[in-house]
């Protein structure tokens, strides 16, 4: 097993810094998700631990060898990838025994770890068959079982469910994190699905055009967002906003958007004359049909009615803009109802102004 580290590392393909200055340690053994928008350099940051990408300065260390210069096959690490990239003529036996035959491994110890692999990943019954002869689904499983079968010290993975449908997706998600219960080795697994990332990670870092925007355990992420592209990234449905400005009344500071006040916490800490942006998640406001204009409450009108079951989405028309919420399920609404809807104070958030508006919270 081992630990990934970037030590200032940059990534620039021709003019273009896709990778600005990363700094990033990736801890032994955990199971690390990369998530951000598409575009932001996922895959080029886990083919530069690959050794897919050529790094273009700073250091990166895989345990504690330093490895910009070390081939991929020297690297001790096996990447899983969003095509499958099985070889067509061999059977899933040949496909998963493949790597250990080329490192000539002996013929008993390729034996024993492919068949202990196919039945951890359930692939005992299909081990003569073709690729062409399975499922999406146990195509990924195969590319899976070839890399756990050679016990490398880090598990890259590159969006490895993006190609199956939703039902299989969930699916595989939990073997996944069953097989890193089993394997406890360090993954380093791609995604721009952020819910795939909250029920994976022991540890998410989310990317924003090569930079960090925040790393922590996800659940940390979900209620104590550092910024507002994670508040607005984490969450379904996303993190409603709303812009406003300090307005003190009866000598108390309030959130001040168009016809809607709030309170300030004491917990959160402001400069008097700055722009700013309420954050509250669609699950966290309280719905009432009584209307109400007291502080911390703001009326809407019905646009869209989305029952899930579980529970009902509405959407809403404000005087500060659109509004999703998430209702009980027994709520009886329809389209072009009024609603209240109350903002808890112990659930809203405050950002400073901008896409990336830093997180006003006083830290814990
Ligand atoms: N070989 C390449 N040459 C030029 N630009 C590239 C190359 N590979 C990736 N990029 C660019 O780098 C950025 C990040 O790409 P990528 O790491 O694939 O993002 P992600 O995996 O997060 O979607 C994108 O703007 C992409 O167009
Ligand atoms: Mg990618």
């Amino acid at each position: 097993m081992a630990s990934v580290e970037f030590k200032a590392v940059e990534k620039s393909f021709g003019e273009i810094t896709v990778v600005p200055n990363l700094n990033l340690k990736i801890p032994d053994g955990k199971f690390t998700v990369l998530v951000g928008p598409s575009g932001c350099g996922k895959s080029t940051t886990l083919r530069m631990i690959a050794g897919l990408e050529e790094i273009t300065s700073g250091d990166l260390y895989i345990g504690k060898k330093r490895v910009n210069d070390k081939l991929p096959r020297d690297r001790n690490i096996a990447m899983v990838f969003q095509s499958y990239a099985l070889y067509p003529h061999m059977t899933v036996k040949a496909n998963m025994a493949f790597g250990l035959k080329l490192r000539k491994m002996d013929k008993d110890e390729i034996e024993k770890r492919v068949s202990e692999v196919s039945e951890m990943l359930g692939l005992n019954k299909l081990l003569k068959r073709k690729p062409k002869a399975l499922s999406g689904g146990q195509r990924q499983r195969v590319a899976m079982g070839r890399a756990i079968v050679r016990r490398p010290a880090v598990y890259l993975f590159d969006e490895p469910l993006s190609n199956l449908d939703a039902k299989l997706r969930g699916e595989m998600r939990r073997e996944i994190a069953k097989l890193h219960q089993k394997v406890k080795t360090t993954i380093v697994y791609v995604t721009h699905d952020q819910v795939e990332a909250m029920t994976l990670a022991d540890n998410i870092v989310v990317l924003n055009f090569g930079r960090i925007m925040q790393q922590g355990r996800p659940l940390k992420l979900y209620s104590r967002p550092a910024n507002k592209f994670v508040a607005g990234f984490i969450g379904s449905p996303a993190m409603n906003f709303f812009n406003g400005k300090i307005e003190y009344h009866q000598e108390k500071p309030h959130f001040a958007g168009k016809d809607f006040i709030l309170e300030i916490p004491p917990y959160f800490s402001f400069k008097k004359d700055m722009n700013l942006q309420l954050g509250i998640r669609p699950e966290d406001l309280l719905a009432s049909g009584n209307s109400d204009s007291s502080p911390g409450h703001l009326n809407c009108k019905i646009e869209v009615v989305e029952p899930l079951g579980a529970n009902i989405i509405i959407t809403g028309i404000t005087c500060m803009g659109r509004i999703m919420a998430s209702l009980p399920p027994q709520s009886e609404v329809e389209v072009g109802d009024s609603l209240t809807l109350k903002f808890p104070l112990d659930k809203i958030h405050l950002f400073a102004e901008g896409d990336e508006g830093k997180s006003l919270r006083k830290e814990d």
